[in-house]
Formats: structure tokens, C-alpha cells, sequence
């Protein structure tokens, strides 16, 4: 079976990671995590680098976490590579910009909360399952969701987990644009140059400034919700939900 992977290259001074696992719509493995790790850190590391862009394949963002891996090697401490990973979100110093078609689901949608732009198709689907899968939310969403988007909002979406498209995204300020599919990458780059064209020292001090208020916040929200999460992992709601997805797969 082939594996899932991360890819990265750059355009100019703008370094795109791409999520590509299209046979199984870019589920994030453990190992995907790892890749996804170790490019924030090449990314941040990389003096050349002043803006980053994360997407995924063609009509895909990502379906989030691979569900038989919180089967089978569920992430429940905070060395997980997944958990490590929303910390490196929660403090990323360069601009983020994503670029979303298709599925955006748990994490796919969560993710967004930690980047400064985001751009979407119509066609996104935003998704947040954690309820229905007997799970809670994570990423810092308990938190951010409701600050970006409102409580009302927040409550509907993480609690019944009901999808919803690029549009009620747009209005709810969860995206900053949107545009059709085959421009998706085009604008998202022409965005994300943007973001690296602007002096780059009053650039970061100023994201510093936006997200610092909140920085330590998100973390404590994310060490509360991991340790919900964990026990959440273990539940038999939780290890029901996610057998009825794999079986009605098979
Ligand atoms: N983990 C593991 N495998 C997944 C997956 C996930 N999160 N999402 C999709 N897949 C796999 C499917 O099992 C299927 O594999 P198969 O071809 O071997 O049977 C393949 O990807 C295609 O998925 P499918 O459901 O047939 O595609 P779709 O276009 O009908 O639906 C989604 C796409 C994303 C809406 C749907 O797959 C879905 O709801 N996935 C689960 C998302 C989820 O709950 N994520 C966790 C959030 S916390």
C-alpha cells in the first residue's frame, strides 16, 4: 500500500507543504506528523523562508486524523507527534497561509485556526466530527473556535459536527477568501508572497503581537484538551465510533 507522505518545495521565498494521501483523502498518519514536524522546523530554521503555505491534493485538504491509528496507536501523551504538532502551530513566528479544497476535517479544519490567511473553494467542506466520534475537540479550538468565529457558531459546529462549506466559512470569518478551484494555488502563492514581501522584522513582531496575547492561553487550553482527549481515546463511545467507520469501509 503506498504510504502517505509531506511534501515541500519552495517558490521563491515561500515554502509550500503539501498533505498527499490522496487513496485515503490525506489522513494524517503518526509518520505524516513526524514529516510534518520536521518541515516547520526546517521551514522555521530557514532564513531564506518568510512564508509558509500548507494544502493538500487536488480537491482534498485532509480527512484529519487517520482513524485507525486513534484506533491502534492512539496519540494520548503530549510527545505525540500530532500534539507536538499543534504546539509548533500555537507558536509558529512566520506567517502561515492555507489553501483549502475539499475535505477539511478535525485537525483539516482546526488547523486553520493557528494560520494568518486562509483561502478556500466553495466546494471546502469543513468538518468537526469530535462529538459524533465520542471525542473532544483539540488544536486549541475550544479556545479559538468561538474567538474567531463566535460562541454560537462554535457551540453548533463542535458539538453537533454538522459539515459546512467554503461560504458559511467566509461568513463566519474561519476563511479570508474565496476562489475557484484552479486558481486555488495561484492566489494562496500570490498570498503568501505578499506576506513575505513585507518587512520581515516588523512582519513577525507584529504576528507576535496579534497571537501573543493569547499564546500561553492556547497552550493551556492544548494540555487541557489533550488530557481530555486521551481518556476520550479510551471510552467505549469513542472505540465504537471509530470501528463502525473502518468496518463499513472494509
Ligand atoms: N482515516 C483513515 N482513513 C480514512 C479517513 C481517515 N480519517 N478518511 C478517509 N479515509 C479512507 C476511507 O476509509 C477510504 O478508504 P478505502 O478506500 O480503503 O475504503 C478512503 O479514505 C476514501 O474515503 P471515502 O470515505 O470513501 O471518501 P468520501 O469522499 O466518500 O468521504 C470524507 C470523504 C473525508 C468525508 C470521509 O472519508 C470521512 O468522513 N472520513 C473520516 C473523517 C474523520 O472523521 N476524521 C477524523 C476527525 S477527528
Amino acid at each position: 500500500m503506498p504510504e502517505g507522505t509531506i511534501h515541500t518545495r519552495d517558490d521563491g521565498a515561500v515554502r509550500i507543504i503539501s498533505i498527499e494521501r490522496p487513496e485515503k483523502k490525506n489522513a494524517l498518519t503518526a509518520a505524516m506528523y513526524v514529516e510534518l514536524n520536521a518541515a516547520l522546523d526546517a521551514a522555521a530554521g530557514d532564513a531564506k523562508v518568510r512564508a509558509l503555505l500548507i494544502t493538500g491534493t487536488q480537491g482534498v485538504f485532509t480527512a484529519g486524523n487517520d482513524l485507525a491509528d486513534f484506533l491502534h496507536a492512539p496519540p494520548d501523551n503530549e510527545d505525540a507527534p500530532v500534539i507536538q504538532l499543534l504546539y509548533r502551530l500555537a507558536g509558529l513566528e512566520k506567517p502561515l497561509i492555507a489553501a483549502v479544497d475539499g475535505p477539511a476535517v478535525g485537525i483539516g479544519t482546526t488547523l486553520l485556526l493557528h494560520c494568518d490567511d486562509v483561502l478556500a473553494t466553495a466546494r471546502a467542506k469543513f468538518m468537526l466530527p469530535f462529538v459524533n466520534l465520542g471525542l473532544v475537540p483539540e488544536a486549541g479550538s475550544s479556545l479559538l473556535l468561538p474567538m474567531q468565529v463566535g460562541m454560537r457558531r462554535a457551540s453548533r459546529w463542535l458539538l453537533c459536527g454538522e459539515p459546512f462549506d467554503g461560504k458559511a466559512a467566509l461568513e463566519a470569518g474561519l476563511i479570508n477568501e474565496l476562489v475557484e478551484p484552479d486558481q486555488l494555488l495561484a492566489a494562496a502563492l500570490a498570498r503568501a508572497r505578499v506576506y513575505a514581501a513585507r518587512p520581515q522584522e516588523a512582519l513577525l513582531a507584529a504576528k507576535w503581537l496579534i497571537r501573543g496575547h493569547h499564546r500561553e492561553q492556547v497552550r493551556e487550553t492544548i494540555r487541557a484538551e489533550v488530557k481530555i482527549f486521551a481518556e476520550r481515546l479510551r471510552s467505549q463511545e469513542c472505540k465504537s465510533a471509530l470501528s463502525a467507520f473502518l468496518e463499513k469501509k472494509k
